[in-house]
C-alpha cells in the first residue's frame, strides 16, 4: 500500500468527529494517519483522547491575536508536523483569506446541514423550522466565501415531526461519524485513483470543440473531428507497458521537445513505451500537486496540433473574449 496521507485535525468543541477520524484511521487499510489533533481552546475535549491515543497536540488560544496571527501559528504546527491535508472537525473559527488559499484543495470541513442549505450557524433548528423532511451533514473543500466549497459527499437524517434541535444533532453526529472518515479517506486517495483521474481528463477533453472518445490498442483515447475521420489528440495511459504512471499522452513537437521535458522534469514528464517514439509525452496525473490548469493547457495544445483550421479559428476566436 502507497504512504499514508498525513492530516492535521483541527477542533474546538467535544471533538467526536476528531475520535471517528482517529479509530478510522487506525484500520489496516486507512489511507490516512492523524499527523497532528490542534485546537483554539485549551480545555477542547478530543485533547484528552488524541493525548491518551499517543497523537501529538497544538493548542494556541485565539484570544488577543488577529485572525492571520492565529492562523499562522496553527499552520505552522500543521507543518512541523509534516501535514499535507488540514481537517476541520467542529473548528469554530473563520479562516483568512490567505491561509484558506495557501491550502487550496487540502483542508476539509464538514458542516451539520445538507449544503448549500443552511449555512453558518444552527442549521437544525432552520431545518426543522422550515419543515424539511430531511437534515444531514455535508463534507466540503474550504474556500475563502464560508461553507461553499466543493461538496465531496453528503448524509441525509430524517427529522421526526416532533424533532428538537439537539436531538436532530445528535443523530446528525451519528451520521458524521460515518460520513467523514470515508470522505477523507477517498479525498486523500483520489490522486491515486485511476477512475477519478479519467473522469477528470474526460471532462477536459471532451470540452473541446468537437471531440469524442475512441479505445485504442485497449486504452482510452479523445480524437478530434469527425467520428469516423478524426484524428487523435490524446491517450490516457494506466500504468501501461510496466510504467506505474497513470498519464494522459500528449503530443509535443517532436523527439527533441520530448526528451527536454523528460530531462527537465523527471516528476512531470515520462516517455511512453511505443508512443514515445513518434513524440508522444505522457504527462504524469498520479503524482501530488498536479496542476489541472496545466494538464488542461496540454490537451487544447495537443488538439490544436491535429484539429482542422476551422476549428483552431473558432477556439481562436472564443478566448478572444
Ligand atoms: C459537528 O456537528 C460539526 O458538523 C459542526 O460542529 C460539530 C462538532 O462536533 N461543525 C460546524 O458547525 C462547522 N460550521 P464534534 O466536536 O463532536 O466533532
Amino acid at each position: 500500500m502507497a504512504e499514508k496521507a498525513r492530516i492535521a485535525v483541527f477542533i474546538s468543541g467535544t471533538g467526536t468527529n476528531m475520535a471517528a477520524l482517529l479509530y478510522a484511521s487506525r484500520l489496516e487499510d486507512s489511507p490516512y494517519e492523524i499527523a497532528l489533533i490542534a485546537s483554539n481552546v485549551a480545555g477542547a475535549g478530543g485533547l484528552d483522547l488524541a493525548k491518551l491515543e499517543g497523537i501529538p497536540t497544538f493548542v494556541h488560544s485565539h484570544k488577543g491575536l488577529s485572525r492571520e496571527d492565529h492562523d499562522a501559528a496553527m499552520e505552522a504546527a500543521a507543518k512541523s508536523a509534516k501535514a499535507e491535508f488540514i481537517v476541520l472537525a467542529g473548528y469554530m473559527r473563520i479562516l483568512s483569506d490567505g491561509f484558506v488559499k495557501r491550502w487550496e484543495g487540502r483542508i476539509l470541513n464538514i458542516h451539520p446541514s445538507l449544503l448549500p442549505k443552511y449555512k453558518g450557524l444552527d442549521p437544525h433548528a432552520r431545518a426543522i423550522e422550515a419543515g424539511d423532511s430531511h437534515g444531514g451533514a455535508s463534507v466540503h473543500l474550504v474556500t475563502p466565501d464560508l461553507d461553499s466549497g466543493e461538496v465531496l459527499a453528503q448524509a441525509k437524517v430524517a427529522i421526526a415531526p416532533d424533532d428538537t434541535a439537539e436531538q436532530l444533532e445528535a443523530r446528525v453526529k451519528l451520521a458524521e461519524h460515518q460520513l467523514y472518515p470515508r470522505a477523507v479517506a477517498d479525498y486523500v486517495s483520489r490522486g491515486n485513483d485511476p477512475d477519478y483521474l479519467y473522469s477528470k481528463v474526460c471532462e477536459l477533453a471532451l470540452a473541446l470543440p468537437e471531440t469524442h472518445k475512441r479505445d485504442s490498442h485497449g486504452s482510452p483515447g479523445f480524437r478530434v473531428g469527425s467520428e469516423k475521420s478524426g484524428k487523435f489528440f490524446a491517450h490516457f495511459s494506466q500504468q501501461h507497458h510496466g510504467s506505474e504512471h497513470i498519464a494522459i499522452l500528449v503530443k509535443t513537437s517532436g523527439m527533441d521537445e520530448l526528451l527536454d521535458l523528460v530531462e527537465a522534469q523527471p516528476e512531470t514528464y515520462y516517455k511512453p513505451a511505443y508512443y514515445g517514439a513518434s513524440g508522444w509525452v505522457g504527462l504524469i496525473l498520479n503524482r501530488p500537486g498536479v496542476d489541472w490548469s496545466h494538464v488542461e493547457e496540454w490537451l487544447e495544445r495537443s488538439w490544436r496540433a491535429v484539429a482542422p483550421a476551422r476549428l483552431t479559428k473558432l477556439l481562436d476566436a472564443a478566448d478572444m473574449f
